[in-house]
């Protein structure tokens, strides 16, 4: 259904909306400031509901809806899904409910790892619910023939980044627990289909060794956001100065410590509140906008 037409900021100098349910979508937010260095952007970190990948589609979806709501509230021009769990529940949802506006999703890259690997099986990890959108199937249905394709999930994973565990025994555990079949089915790409896993790459390699290739997306989505702005007439002027501003619905303290750990973020961090299937920003510490 068609969301009441919100009022886009379509104008240059508004900002670039990315969300994800955590700290994920900083691999992609990193990338895409890295990348786009006149935009500024509006990050929101779902913190209140991660994980994504354990929750049924629908909420999802309905979580995906209300941020968007939030960013095009804030002035935002288009919208990054940078999460692959909320892009393959909800990206074609948010496309109908949400005309005129763009939206740049996320999917497991399985089509370079498809071309370029060498022993003819690749790897995907992802979240359980990125596994069960449609999204993934028709990746495969395209991209994957004559590859053998193996996937897993990895339980916990998420969580262990949300709190900051890139390289603790738990998490090389894990991970191991989720690699070694991977490892042993001899794939040499791995597809990280969760935009969590990228600060991970560390110990990932660390386990898979030197002759496995890490596939992280990022880059790509930010190519394509700049394509996109370009073809709207919407890249931001480079005389205008930028500002980062990222909302979370969990702990500001937390998000403040790990984007500036993972991303080296420093700027303004903003408590947000779901009212329903809405979100709010939070002046003071009762004060709701
Ligand atoms: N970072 C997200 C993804 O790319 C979501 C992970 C989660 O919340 O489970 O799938």
């Amino acid at each position: 259904m068609t969301e009441a037409r919100l009022p886009f900021n379509l104008s240059p100098e508004s900002p670039i909306g990315i969300f994800d349910s955590g700290v994920g979508g900083l691999s992609v937010w990193r990338e895409i400031a890295r990348q786009l260095p006149h935009e500024s952007t509006l990050y929101v970190a779902d913190q209140g509901h991660v994980p994504y990948g354990i929750r049924s589609l629908a909420e999802v979806r309905e979580y995906a809806k209300g941020i968007t709501r939030f960013l095009l509230a804030q002035g935002a021009k288009i919208i990054v899904v940078a999460c692959n769990t909320a892009s393959g529940a909800a990206l074609r949802t948010l496309r109908d409910s949400f005309p005129g506006l763009a939206f740049v999703g996320m999917e497991p890259a399985v089509k370079p790892a498809a071309e370029n690997t060498q022993s003819g099986v690749i790897a995907v990890i992802a979240t359980q619910a990125t596994f069960q959108g449609e999204l993934f199937h028709s990746l495969v249905e395209r991209f994957a023939t004559g590859v053998r394709l193996e996937t897993q999930f990895c339980p916990g994973l998420v969580d262990l980044v949300e709190r900051g565990e890139l390289d603790t025994p738990e998490t090389e555990a894990t991970l191991r627990e989720c690699l070694n079949p991977l490892l042993q089915a001899g794939a040499d790409h791995l597809v990280l289909g969760c935009t969590h896993y990228p600060f991970l790459a560390e110990t990932i390699i660390r386990i898979t060794g030197p002759n496995v290739t890490l596939v992280d997306p990022a880059p790509a989505v930010a190519r394509q956001t700049a394509r996109v702005l370009e073809h709207q007439s919407l890249c931001a002027p480079a005389n205008v100065g930028t500002k980062h501003t990222f909302f979370t619905s969990g702990s500001p303290e937390v998000l403040r410590g790990l984007a500036h750990r993972l991303v080296g973020f420093e700027g303004t961090i903003q408590p947000v509140v779901w009212r329903g299937n809405d979100l709010q920003t939070i002046k003071g510490e009762n004060d709701v906008e």
